[in-house]
């Protein structure tokens, strides 16, 4: 399996449309007719996210404004009142899905629930006065610390009901890491479980929360509610630790949605950028309900007998957007999995697909790749006949993996919509529509109706055709993120200050490159800033190398990705050490159990290498391009005339 290069993709020529039958029954059914629309959204934008907002959500109240862009600060549907938990929920139960499966959740060992959308409502306002009870106002933040089991939807929802904003944060972090994202969002009461099933084993998360609250060092946070899932040992802190199964007992269920104002704040989903903190991503209501509700709409081409599958973590955007808000916005059955592939149960996805007859399955190339080693026999001992539709999102996917997914999992009669977004962006910006767009294995192909998407250079020219440059944005759009939380500087200098505004038009930086090919297609080929894709997961260098440095015995530290057939990327970190210490396997796996403790699992270097000195330019900068080289075996080429020491590459090359 090789890696997305400029090669094997200017090789990719095959081209799959859909089949009739496919386009025929589906919502956008042609490429005339999403040229159509585009050309609608592209000639009036606000007529045309208007006329989509009154005809697929509810309001309170209708906005007055549609957009008011002073840029780079957007705001979508001013003067409107609306509930994203009302949208998700109580709209349905005037019609025939009121008794419709809403989520169907498939946990281990062996467990499953499911709930319609009634029994959802329920739980959802029951949990929404619990947090009312305990004090949570409007305007408050409340942390999430969940593994995938139906509670998190239902604390999402609930938080959602009230006007509190949530903050989740994914259940492989550590207590450091939930510790600093509880603090910048200064959250006053977090949601967790005992413990949630990680493959075969019950890990602890209320015991990483005790640790992340130790000592008062997140003073604003008063209760913690705690979700009975495995049943390990736990200690209880009166008064601040609550069962949620004893509050839930004899709570009303009648909690009507708070009319919230179109910009008030949904949520806030921290993600890593090219400097050590992490950034507080601010999403708000009516613009990234709308958005997500259309993407899932038009992209998943929902049908109202549906199961639809995502396989995302709660704790990432593509849970929030396309496992429970976009879905159940739509009204749609959406699938929660709580498991994973693992040498015990290799098989499960596709068992889970066969049981519950799921029609549409959105999961991430890294997965793909893993499936792929792990052999097709797997899938075709399983019936996956009732799918209809695949996705996926995360990475560039190889063209092998794209044919693999079409063949053995899609017997060859499901489109592939290969999504590419961000947590900023909220919602799928480029991607086949189904029914519409014939695809090529390997490209998200066009952008979505609205979206005004070019690949451009860093004055913010177009590139031409088949010319590499950088994925940028014209015109804002509802689901775009509002702000960094409590940082609006940041927000400028992140996304909108590395490319000019040209003639008055601001142009939103994405952080990836990317190129068009005559057929206008988007290729993306990966970030350009100091972020790397692990499985799927988004990590800043600089975050591994401040864990990294935090040791006693690092003295500096420098991390790059190399490629890797299965992740994507994988995490090479050269490191010199302070004087008294010495390299030693003992060290390298310590430095690398650090990065655990420090951030996650999921930022575990793959490799460290001990060396005297880092390569670094006159003015100080360390030369990443030369790492990445020396980390890849890659010969290291390009200008080096800027390097301070030469003698510091020779010495790498050895490796010492
Ligand atoms: C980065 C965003 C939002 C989905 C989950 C990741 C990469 C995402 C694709 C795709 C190529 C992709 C980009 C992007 N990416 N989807 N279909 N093709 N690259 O969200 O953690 O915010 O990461 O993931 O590099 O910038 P995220």
């Amino acid at each position: 399996m090789s890696q997305v290069t400029i090669e094997s993709i200017l090789q990719e020529k095959r081209l799959f449309p859909p089949s009739a039958e496919f386009s025929q029954s589906a919502h956008i059914k042609s490429l005339a007719e999403y040229q159509q629309i585009c050309a609608r959204a592209q000639a009036d934008p606000q007529k045309f996210w208007a006329e989509l907002a009154e005809q697929e959500l509810h309001w309170f109240q209708k906005w007055t404004t549609v957009l008011d862009w002073q840029p780079p600060f957007a705001k979508w549907f001013e003067g409107g009142k609306i509930n994203i938990s009302y949208n998700c929920l109580d709209r349905h139960l005037a019609t025939w899905r009121k008794n419709k499966a809403a989520l169907i959740w498939e946990g281990e060992p062996g467990d499953s629930r499911t709930l319609t959308y009634a029994q959802l409502h329920r739980e959802v306002c029951q949990m929404a006065n619990v947090l009312k009870q305990l004090g949570v106002q409007k305007g408050d933040r409340v942390g999430i610390y969940l593994p995938m089991i139906p509670e998190a939807a239902i604390a999402m929802l609930a938080c959602a009901r009230i006007g509190a904003a949530h903050t989740v944060v994914f259940g492989g972090f550590s207590a450091e890491a939930l510790r600093d994202r509880l603090v910048d969002g200064q959250a006053k009461l977090v949601i967790t479980a005992d413990g949630g099933w990680r493959k075969d084993t019950a890990v602890p998360l209320k015991a990483q929360v005790d640790k992340a609250l130790a000592d008062g060092s997140v003073p604003t946070v008063k209760d913690v509610l705690v979700v009975r899932r495995t049943a390990q040992q736990i200690q209880m802190e009166p008064g601040r630790d609550h069962w949620w199964h004893d509050l839930q007992q004899g709570v009303s269920a009648n909690c009507p949605a708070e009319p919230m104002d179109s910009e008030d704040l949904l949520f806030i989903l921290y993600t890593s950028g090219s400097t050590g903190k992490p950034k507080g991503v601010v999403h708000t209501t009516a613009g990234y309900n709308l958005y997500t509700h259309i993407t899932t709409k038009w992209i998943f081409d929902l049908q109202d007998t549906d199961v639809y599958w995502c396989t995302a973590d709660i704790g990432w955007i593509t849970g929030h957007s396309y496992i429970v808000y976009g879905p159940l916005s739509n009204g749609a059955t959406t699938l929660m999995y709580e498991g994973a592939p693992r040498p015990s149960n290799p098989g499960c996805m596709w068992d889970v697909i066969e049981k519950h007859g799921v029609n549409i399955f959105y999961t991430a190339p890294t997965a793909i790749r893993a499936f792929i080693k792990m052999g097709e026999h797997l899938p075709n001992a399983r019936n996956l006949s009732s799918l209809r539709l695949l996705g996926t999102v995360g990475e560039p996917i190889n063209p092998e993996a794209w044919m693999w997914y079409y063949r053995i999992i899609g017997g060859e009669r499901c489109p592939i919509v290969d999504t590419w977004w961000q947590t900023e962006t909220g919602g799928i910006m480029v991607t086949p529509l189904p029914g519409a767009i014939a695809t090529k294995p390997g490209s998200a192909t066009l952008p979505f109706p609205g979206i005004i998407a070019d690949v451009v250079d860093l004055e913010g020219n177009n590139v031409p055709a088949n010319e590499g440059g950088y994925l940028a944005v014209r015109h804002p759009w509802p689901g775009m993120m509002r702000t960094v939380f409590g940082d609006p500087d940041r927000f400028r200098r992140t996304y909108w200050e590395h490319i000019p505004p040209k003639d008055g038009q601001y142009t939103y930086f994405a952080g990836d490159g990317a190129r068009r090919d005559e057929d206008g297609y988007f290729w993306v080929m990966g970030r350009v800033d100091d972020v790397i894709n692990v499985a799927g997961h988004r990590l800043g260098t600089m975050e591994i190398e401040s864990a990294l440095v935090s040791h006693p015995a690092v003295a500096e530290a420098a991390v790059v990705g190399k490629p890797d057939d299965l992740k994507g990327e994988e995490i090479v970190a050269f490191v010199t050490l302070e004087g008294t210490f010495d390299p030693s396997e003992e060290l390298n796996k310590e430095l690398k159990k650090h990065v655990v403790q420090e951030i996650g699992a999921i930022a575990r270097p793959g490799e460290i290498r001990f060396t005297e000195a880092l390569p670094k330019t006159r003015s100080g900068k360390i030369m990443r391009r030369l790492l990445r080289s020396l980390a890849s075996g890659q010969e290291v080429s390009g200008d080096t005339s800027t390097l301070e020491d030469r003698s510091v590459l020779d010495k790498l090359r050895e490796g010492t």
